[in-house]
């Protein structure tokens, strides 16, 4: 994964630093984020869109891990932003990222949200229902400001994904419906509006996606509609958002494509069907998240007791679990793991790791080949860097974890670790309405 090495040491290092001396500087439970790696995968999004000489846009989902480092990262690497709440647009906004860069998402944006955005003025505001075009036609007429939006509809395609983060058919909470004329009405409405500007249209089939077909698909699902649009209304949209769920490395069998595989379709089914219309090739924009910055991540944690049931299985557990990795419990993830200051003896014996948490399915790995395990290593979970830190939580009262960033031989914590008077910083006691005489 990216920079990582053994070094002479036997410890894995990443981005030219010694993990076992960012667990010993920082503590465990411990994100690092390889700078470099989020830096390539970044470069090899725009090579291929510039390969295809179309104009394009790559809006980091921020979703997939976010805070004031990161949206910085993202900005140098002229990247746009994907947010879908008042706390991601903040968090960018914070970080001094460009507002005419950023693009709201989300399927019940609250008026404030909406707000917040229009007088913010970013970039444009995903249109995701009738309720929010209807605040949002009507905000704008209040302050008077114009608008970019972009229609997300649902192209019906199936996405081949764990249901859970599969968006695109045409049973889901988001976006206008292709085929029962919701998103022709809206196309409509946004057209006869004063304010809205109506610069295309956006769908996002699902996550983790390792087939390029679906976006092919999608594009071509969504052509039938503008080949109507295009006839009835006389629109024809300047751009084309595909959304985000390229699929990325977790563990042995995964085999991500390419990322440009990717785009050239895509980009060649977009060019294809507006040569058919005899019209421009539009604007290609996508919303990559966990592409961008999942193998960039590993968390390393401190392995503290360990239970064996003969002829069984081994448990081993670790200092964190589904407090700051979500995602095997509630989507049976898949990750793989090494020693980090043995990375380099000899695979001995099969252990499974388990999390700190009251709760059977907190278990971060079934099943994982390592050296004779012993309390005090440090294991090293990869791929952590989308929707682990993001969705981490505070079940049982655990500290959200620190993260550092690496690059070059350096490291530098970008978000510090909870500690434990941050649990009742915001807590009263009840004593106003405690009944004193019952
Ligand atoms: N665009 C939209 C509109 C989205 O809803 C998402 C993800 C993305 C882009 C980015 O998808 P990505 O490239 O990161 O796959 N918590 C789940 C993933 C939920 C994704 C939600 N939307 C997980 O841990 O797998």
């Amino acid at each position: 994964y990216g920079t990582q090495i053994i070094n002479e040491q036997g410890h894995l290092e990443i981005g030219g630093v010694d993990t076992i001396t960012l667990a010993e500087k920082y503590g465990t439970p411990l994100f690092v984020y390889d700078v470099k790696d989020i830096r390539d995968r970044a470069e090899q999004f725009h090579e291929a869109f510039r390969a295809q000489q179309v104009n394009y846009q790559i809006a980091y989902a921020s979703k997939a891990f976010s805070c004031i480092a990161m949206m910085e990262l993202a900005d140098e690497l002229g990247l746009s932003l994907d947010v879908c709440s008042d706390g991601e647009l903040f968090t960018a906004l914070e970080a001094g990222f460009p507002a005419e860069r950023i693009h709201f998402h989300g399927n019940n944006k609250t008026p404030q949200e909406l707000e917040m955005a229009v007088k913010e003025k970013i970039g444009c505001i995903v249109v995701d229902n009738f309720t929010e075009l209807s605040w949002l036609m009507a905000l704008t007429e209040t302050e008077k400001t114009e608008m970019e939006v972009l229609i997300r509809i649902t192209p019906g395609v199936e996405a081949h994904t764990h249901e859970y983060i599969s968006t695109g058919q045409e049973d889901s909470k988001f976006g206008f419906d292709l085929n029962s004329g919701q998103a022709d009405k809206a196309i409509k409405t946004i057209l006869a509006h004063d304010y809205l500007k109506l610069q295309g249209v956006h769908s996002h089939i699902g996550s983790q996606i390792f087939r390029a077909e679906g976006f092919e698909e999608a594009v071509k699902e969504i052509y039938r509609s503008i080949k109507k649009w295009d006839t009835e209304f006389n629109y024809y949209p300047k751009v084309l958002n595909v959304g985000g769920g390229f699929g990325i490395r977790y563990a042995a069998g995964d085999e991500p494509l390419p990322l440009h595989v990717y785009i050239d379709r895509m980009v060649e089914a977009a060019k294809d069907e507006a040569e058919n219309m005899n019209r421009p090739v539009p604007e290609v924009w996508i919303e990559p998240g966990r592409a961008l910055v999942g193998e960039a991540g590993t968390t390393l944690y401190s392995i503290g007791s360990r239970k064996d049931i003969p002829d069984v299985r081994t448990y081993i557990s670790v200092d964190g679990g589904m407090t700051d990795n979500i995602r095997p419990a509630l989507y049976q993830a898949e990750y793989t793991a090494v020693l980090a200051n043995r990375a380099a003896e000899a695979l001995e014996e099969t252990v499974s790791v388990a999390g700190k948490c009251c709760e059977s399915g907190d278990m971060l790995i079934w099943d994982l080949l390592l050296p004779k395990v012993t309390q005090g290593d440090i294991l090293a979970v990869f791929s952590t860097g989308a929707y682990g830190y993001s969705m981490a939580n505070n079940y049982n009262r655990i500290l959200r974890p620190a993260v550092v960033f690496v690059e070059n031989g350096r490291h530098e914590c970008v978000i510090e670790r909870e500690v434990l008077s941050d649990l009742t910083r915001r807590e009263k006691s009840y004593s106003q309405i405690r009944a004193v005489d019952p």
